[in-house]
């Protein structure tokens, strides 16, 4: 059977597309026996990983921040699932659709670490935090916590409801070098009122890839009788936690980004004695009050993108959870450690190995981000992202598992050049 007859037969059949091949089984048996730190620096593997990709070779990509595309394998699994949908027609919408999205629903509820009775999908972050944002019923003169470093969409929600019900926000600013968790924790203590009512925190600030000790922002919100909504957008897929260790009410995700499922999916987690009274925003009387799919009456919805999540959760787990963080921060620490020091380059991402991971922001203290965002690519072949807020001047670095060292060594070039 050659390529195309084999492809043909996949689609017919419904079968699950096979992995990456044989290089990459074999390529893993020789890294069961390192740890996740060692196969970080193990190139032979990686390079491996990186065949399962298709790479545009117009530049090199350090922008997967917004989100990730995904590799060959979920993609093809991707394609055959909009095949069968669309043969299907809507004999599967009325017959398998809704035992599917459960079985989904549970598979990314392992994954996440907290209970499938907690968690919905839905199509990114700003679907998931909005939800719970417009689902609160929130008073005149009610209070609420967020930062200057926090996403946009996010921040305009709250400005919506500051318009609608006279809430009152209150922004902190979170350093991008903190000397301590305590400082962190600090700064949204101080900005807590007995009028508090939801504390908004990055899980990891998406210009800067500064992870925050959100346990510990969780514990004292708490103490303190405020809930705490987190916005997992890149820490999903990304770096290894359970939602349920984390102790927050409420956490949202895209799987677009890290997860590298095709776009337009995320996650909704409620926690259990707080979905009751949430309020939805479209209306569903199918579902009891404390049941969280009161939360997720998406209409019809484009089915097959939701079942290509278990496919890459496949592909995510057979690299391995710890495998990707640690080569991710390696990655980071590689070009970081080289230029961190150097005059004229800011790092505006911690250096304590805990406080990042893959993403990191610098800039060049004579060049504007957009200038140097357009040098890059036009002069260096390096897509980034310029950074220009108050806080952050700069471009986000953000490589994925397929990105190489040489890569990497491209743009610490440019960087030194462009820095003198
Ligand atoms: C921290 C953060 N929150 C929310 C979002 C919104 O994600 P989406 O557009 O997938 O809803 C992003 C997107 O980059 C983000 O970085």
């Amino acid at each position: 059977m050659n390529k195309r007859q084999f492809i043909k037969t996949i689609a017919a059949t419904g079968l699950a597309v096979p992995a990456f091949g044989e290089g990459f089984e074999k390529a893993l048996a020789k890294v069961q026996i390192q740890t996740p730190e060692e196969t970080a620096e193990n190139e032979e593997f990686w390079a491996e990983v990186r065949r399962g990709y298709k790479i545009k070779p117009d530049y090199v990509n350090l922008e997967n921040g917004y989100y990730c595309f995904t590799p060959q394998e979920t993609l093809q699994n991707y394609i055959r699932h909009v095949q069968d949908i669309n043969f299907q027609g809507s004999y599967y919408m009325r017959t398998r659709q809704f035992d599917d999205k459960a079985e989904i629903r549970k598979k990314l509820a392992a994954l996440a670490g907290c209970s499938h009775e907690e968690l919905i999908v839905t199509r990114n972050t700003t679907e998931s935090l909005d939800t719970v944002i417009a689902g609160i019923d929130w008073k005149a003169g009610d209070e609420a916590v967020m930062a200057e470093q926090d996403y946009g969409a996010m921040l305009d929600m709250f400005k919506l409801q500051a318009r609608r019900y006279g809430i009152i926000n209150k922004i902190v600013s979170v350093p991008n070098h903190p000397a301590s968790d305590e400082e962190v924790v600090s700064i949204y203590e101080k900005a807590i009122t007995p009028k508090t009512r939801l504390l908004m925190v990055c899980h990891m600030i998406n210009i800067t890839g500064h992870i925050l000790p959100i346990r510990k922002i969780c514990d004292m919100a708490h103490s303190k009788g405020v809930e705490v909504m987190v916005d997992g957008a890149h820490a999903f897929a990304h770096i290894n936690y359970k939602i349920s260790d984390l102790g927050c009410d409420y956490y949202g995700s895209s799987l677009h980004k890290w997860l590298s499922v095709p776009l337009g999916t995320g996650i909704l987690y409620v926690k259990k004695d707080k979905i009751a009274k949430l309020w939805q925003m479209f209306g569903d009387m199918g579902y009891k009050d404390d049941d969280i799919r009161k939360l997720n009456h998406t209409g019809t919805n484009p089915v097959h993108t939701d079942l290509t999540i278990a496919d890459a959760i496949n592909f995510y787990e057979k690299i391995g959870r710890e495998r990707k963080e640690a080569r991710l921060r390696y990655l980071q620490e590689y070009w970081t450690k080289q230029v961190r020091n150097l005059p004229n380059i800011v790092l505006n991402t911690p250096a304590d190995s805990h406080r990042a991971c893959g993403i990191a922001n610098v800039g060049i203290a004579t060049m504007k981000p957009t200038d140097l965002a357009k040098t890059l690519l036009e002069q260096y072949k390096v897509w980034t992202v310029a950074i220009d807020s108050p806080t952050v001047k700069g471009c986000r670095i953000t490589p994925n598992i397929y990105t190489t060292t040489a890569e990497l060594d491209t743009f610490v070039l440019a960087l030194k050049t462009l820095a003198t």
